[in-house]
């Protein structure tokens, strides 16, 4: 198994090209196979979960070649409308293809994803609105039995926002039958793009970018021939954030500065230097005078959940204590013990956590727990006096691009070991 090994202390200068996003490509790659036409995706980050994503189509019968950043989906000869557990449980995502199966072959079986490392994650709202659309739902031996001889549209109100289940409930929605109204609707840039491509198909969807989506039925979706992924704006805040921490001056190239609104500011009110350009942010920073900040995680436009860890290990190296209060994955700690072996200072109480400022870190053995965990972890390492060894980087693998070499570009020291 791969592990990182990484010397801190030291600062980072120069460029990064930020990737597609992991959160875009995944529904857009699930919105190919509503049809039968070809689709060419660019700008597809290299990840292991868009290879993920590539075979589960593919063991669905349909096309899927990877050519450098671009990924071209033929779903024209898909017919095994099946997602099985083994699949599905290395990547909820998976369960993206829930709704465009159902939509297309009018039944689908896709195996439920589980939890994951920082507790359960349910289905529920995908499952609750796919009913509402009038189909028929069963759960067999682990798997979700979807049917349906006619997709209806209806008014469905999620009880919290999910972009999961915005993403499902749309694709299935696009081909129902009459309108369909989706209340308490994600907002975020990735669901805003899966609108967009659905409408290049000829869908009919208003209020994109709102938390009221109306979608009109249609009966066919046409093709379309590219789409280009936006930026990762999770890669993004993590680069910032690892800058901000180390010190130093990075320029991040092909950004989208709108989707990232909530992180700059916070960066600029913790004293770090942030200039905006038109797709690309400069960072610059001390990494020795940062003031802590509180900080709540929130739906789009909030500041995101994906960046929570990273936050943290910024607020343990900052002048000041301060708080985080996580109000979507109540259980999304698992990092803190984790960050306090190499030195941080975090308690976690009933619904938020408090974080000791003004940390020395010094190097240890660690272990990765979740994606976005990890790139804290990276951070923390970065900073740390001495050594660190980070096990199990197939977490990080998942979701950033290439991040060893993009780090050690801009003078970060870290070496990938099997
Ligand atoms: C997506 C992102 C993930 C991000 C998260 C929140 C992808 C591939 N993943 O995950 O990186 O951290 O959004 O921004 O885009 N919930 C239920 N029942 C459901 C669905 C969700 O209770 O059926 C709850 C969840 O437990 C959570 C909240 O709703 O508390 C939001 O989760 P959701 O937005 O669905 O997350 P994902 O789509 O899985």
């Amino acid at each position: 198994m791969d592990y990182f090994e990484i010397e801190g202390k030291n600062k980072l200068f120069g460029d990064i090209d930020i990737s597609g996003a992991k959160n875009a490509v995944l529904p857009l790659m699930a919105a190919a196979i509503l049809n039968d036409r070809a689709l060419t995706i660019t700008n597809v980050p290299k990840l292991s979960d868009s290879i993920t994503m590539g075979n589960l189509i593919k063991g669905m019968g349909g096309e899927v070649n990877f050519d450098h950043s671009s990924i071209i989906i033929d779903p024209k000869k898909l017919n095994i409308p099946y997602a099985p557990y083994k699949l599905v449980k290395t990547m909820r995502a998976s369960f993206y293809v829930l709704g465009p199966l159902v939509a297309r072959f009018g039944e689908a079986k896709v195996s439920l994803p589980g939890g994951c490392a920082w507790g359960p994650r349910p289905v529920d709202f995908h499952l609750e609105g796919l009913k509402k659309l009038g189909i028929d739902i069963s759960l067999e031996a682990g798997y979700v039995i979807a049917k349906s001889k006619k997709i209806v549209g209806n008014k469905i109100v999620f009880p919290k926002i999910s972009v999961g289940a915005t993403g499902n409930v749309l694709m299935a929605a696009v081909l129902a039958e009459g309108d369909t109204e989706i209340h308490n609707a994600a907002a975020e840039p990735e669901i805003q793009q899966l609108c967009l491509l659905l409408n290049q198909m000829g869908a009919k969807i208003s209020g994109i970018g709102t938390n009221i989506l109306k979608i009109q039925g249609v009966e066919n979706l046409g093709g379309v021939d590219s789409i280009k992924v936006i930026p990762d704006r999770i890669e993004a805040g993590t680069f910032l954030i690892a800058v901000a921490a180390t010190g130093g001056r990075v320029r991040l190239n092909n950004v989208e500065p709108k989707h990232m609104e909530s992180v700059t500011s916070l960066l600029k009110q913790s004293n770090i230097d942030i200039e905006i350009e038109k797709d690309s942010i400069l960072v610059t920073s001390t990494g020795s005078d940062m003031k802590a900040c509180n900080m709540e995680t929130n739906e789009y436009p909030g500041f995101p959940t994906d960046l929570q860890a990273q936050w943290m290990l910024l607020m343990s190296l900052s002048i000041g204590d301060s708080t985080i209060k996580e109000n979507i994955y109540f259980d999304r700690f698992t990092h803190i013990l984790e960050l306090n072996r190499l030195g941080c200072d975090v308690r976690l109480h009933k619904d938020h956590a408090v974080i000791k400022g003004d940390r020395s870190l010094i190097g240890a053995d660690v272990m990765s727990t979740d994606i976005r965990a990890s790139a804290a972890l990276i951070i923390a390492a970065l900073c740390a006096e001495g050594l660190t060894s980070i096990s199990r980087v197939y977490h990080i693998d998942r979701g950033y691009d290439r991040i060893e070499e993009k780090l050690v570009k801009v003078g970060a020291k870290i070496t990938r070991k099997k």
